[in-house]
């Protein structure tokens, strides 16, 4: 995910932004830039930009006399367009007097391009660099105006810092849905799209809300609405050190991903869909529709993890797009000669986009003539690249090795896609627009359920101390039961296992005792009452029972004390909301167990060898 640190103040600005983006590279980039408001000569914004490390940026500014007290700069994780020095941040507007950095999306970015007309030429192929235009072709004098203006015009995410040459003592940030923290010095700011870059210099910072335009000199900070009606903030004190910043406080990357979900989760399906046409939109397809009308088989091919969430898609797939659809685990389909033509739609699910299995699967596939499409997290890797079209998914970086964010988002990529293709085959307009609003509500209902978090944590320490567990589920929440599995065995080390429910007495329910407990997913789907009859087998085992369960489900209680309640939601939809508590199950008793809950033993984030 893209970082951004500005400076204002008695300083010279170029090794505090530098040092600066060092602080962001955990974040995850692909290049970076920075601009300084030059002292030397009045109006004069000198801009370095690099694609790659921070090293070569510093590389290229070795020698070079920038000198400057202002000055803003960004790591850029590719969105839109390659990855190219041409594309990284800073942008200029068309004067080369206005400048700015910017993370987040900009939806309308078409729109407003074609309104700005051919006066503006541009020279990437960047949402910001439009972005950069539009404020200045508002810009009369007043740069926060130029900037509260544009605003009003714009669709999407935005956190923002920009100057301009006329200004030799002004910054503006704006938030507009991506993050800014302000921090406080003597007669000095720092600006950054998280507290780490600044900890180095101050622990007194201010966070901008969604809707504030903070418009900063050496001396002063005064923050606006976009009425522009000024609004009070209040200096608070950070405790973290620099290495509890980059987690945002949690204690572990991955319970900050696992945090982070409702919010990726929006980024992921934005602009990706039409509610009045109960329609998705997916541009990177990269199919007419009589090519997408020609598929009669659909084939997502994926690894650990990735493949649980196929699982999930085949569901929407099968359901909505009536496209019969396989899963297919990549180390698998590589090697057994498939059966593959160019009625076959293959995707290709990767988080990383380099583990080498799926890699070559897809290879397989492509030279077997079908059309071949990534979902993928990381931009320009290897599948991105090598596949004939697809979509991100938009998690930002994924850290820990166990993967969580990257999870839901796939899930919710691959019902767009399926949407998009049972509109045009089966569904109705109503049945589209019903999806389309459970998906919206997903976040806030997420949200409930990370609430629980403390509550799920002392039903972990109850079984924590458990050699062997069994996962349970049915239908969709058979591949929750999966995941759930894996997160276990991966980060805690303890065995466990995952059945479809009605799989029990065909052999597994032997091992169930009073030492061997079962974690069942029980929510209210078509098939809640098989599932309730397979718990029902398993209590007279006598095996310890955690329940996940739908919220007013009071009878999930008669069964068990240890249930975790989970919002109603369609069932094509639970996956996204009933593999959350078992993320937060897993990772408590990781924690509990003394576990390196981020870098498990034996396992690799990417792998990218056979
Ligand atoms: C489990 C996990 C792995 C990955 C798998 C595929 O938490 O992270 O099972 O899901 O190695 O990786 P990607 O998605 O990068 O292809």
């Amino acid at each position: 995910m893209c970082g951004i640190i500005g400076y204002i103040g008695k300083k010279q600005a170029l090794p505090v932004l530098v040092k600066g983006l060092r602080r962001l590279e955990y974040r995850g980039y692909d290049s970076a830039g920075v601009a300084i408001l030059g002292e030397s000569e009045k109006g004069k914004v000198e801009r370095v930009r690099s694609v790659g490390k921070i090293d070569n940026l510093a590389e290229k500014l070795k020698g070079q006399d920038i000198s400057g007290t202002i000055g803003i700069a960004h790591t850029r994780w590719a969105t839109h367009g390659g990855v190219t020095e041409d594309n990284a941040h800073p942008h200029f507007g068309c004067d080369g007097k206005l400048v700015l950095v910017h993370n987040g999306i900009i939806e309308n970015y078409r729109e407003i391009k074609e309104k700005l007309g051919d006066k503006h030429t541009y020279k990437s192929e960047t949402d910001t660099e439009i972005l950069a235009h539009l404020i200045e072709s508002h810009y009369k004098g007043d740069l926060r105006e130029a900037i509260e203006h544009a605003l009003s015009h714009v669709r999407g995410t935005d956190g923002l810092v920009a100057m301009h040459a006329d200004h030799p003592n002004c910054l503006i940030a704006a938030r507009l849905g991506s993050p800014l923290v302000v921090g406080v010095g003597e007669d000095e700011y720092y600006i950054a799209s998280d507290a780490t870059p600044m900890l180095t210099y101050t622990k007194k910072v201010i966070y901008l809300e969604d809707g504030e335009v903070a418009e900063i000199s050496k001396e002063k900070m005064e923050t606006f609405n976009l009425k522009d009606e000024a609004i009070t903030k209040c200096v608070e004190e950070i405790e973290w050190n620099d290495e509890q910043a980059e987690k945002q406080g949690y204690d572990h990357f991955m319970l900050k991903e696992i945090f982070d979900q409702p919010t990726v989760f929006e980024d992921a399906i934005r602009g990706r869909y039409n509610l009045e046409e109960g329609a998705a939109h997916l541009g990177g397809l990269n199919m007419t529709t009589d090519e997408m009308r020609s598929v009669k088989r659909v084939i997502l091919i994926a690894c650990g993890t990735a493949s649980y969430a196929a699982m999930v898609g085949k569901y929407a797939f099968e359901r909505l797009a009536g496209i019969p659809t396989e899963v297919d685990v990549a180390s698998e389909f590589r090697y057994r000669d498939p059966i593959v033509d160019e009625h076959t739609l293959v995707f290709g699910i990767s988080q990383s986009g380099e583990t080498a299995d799926t890699i070559a699967a897809l290879r397989e596939a492509k030279r077997k003539g079908a059309f071949v499409r990534g979902i993928v997290n990381v931009v320009g890797s290897t599948i991105a690249r090598e596949t004939d079209g697809g979509s991100y998914i938009h998690a930002g970086p994924e850290l820990a090795v166990a993967s969580t964010k990257a999870y839901t988002n796939m899930i919710a990529i691959m019902t767009l896609y399926a949407l998009q293709f049972g509109r045009l085959k089966r569904i109705t307009p109503a049945t589209g627009q019903r999806l389309l609003k459970a998906l919206r509500e997903i976040p806030a209902k997420m949200n409930e359920i990370l609430d629980q978090s403390d509550e799920i944590k002392k039903i972990a320490e109850k079984y924590k101390d458990y050699k062997n567990m069994f996962f349970l589920g049915r239908g969709i929440n058979f591949p929750v039961a999966l995941e759930g599995s894996i997160k276990l065995k991966e980060i805690s080390y303890i065995h466990s296992e995952a059945y479809p429910g009605g799989e029990m007495k065909h052999g597994p329910i032997a091992l169930l005792s009073e030492d061997f407990p079962v974690i069942g997913i029980m929510t209210k789907d078509q098939l809640y009452d098989k599932m309730r009859s397979n718990i029902e087998e398993i209590r007279a085992r006598k095996a310890p029972l955690l329940l996940i369960a739908t919220q007013g489900d009071e009878g999930a209680k008669e069964l068990t004390d240890d249930v975790i309640y989970v919002p109603d939601t369609m069932e094509l939809l639970e996956p996204l909301l009933n593999t959350i508590p078992l993320q937060i199950f897993a990772y408590h008793i990781a924690v509990m167990l003394g576990r390196d809950v981020d870098r498990p033993r034996n396992l690799a984030k990417s792998v990218t060898v056979e």
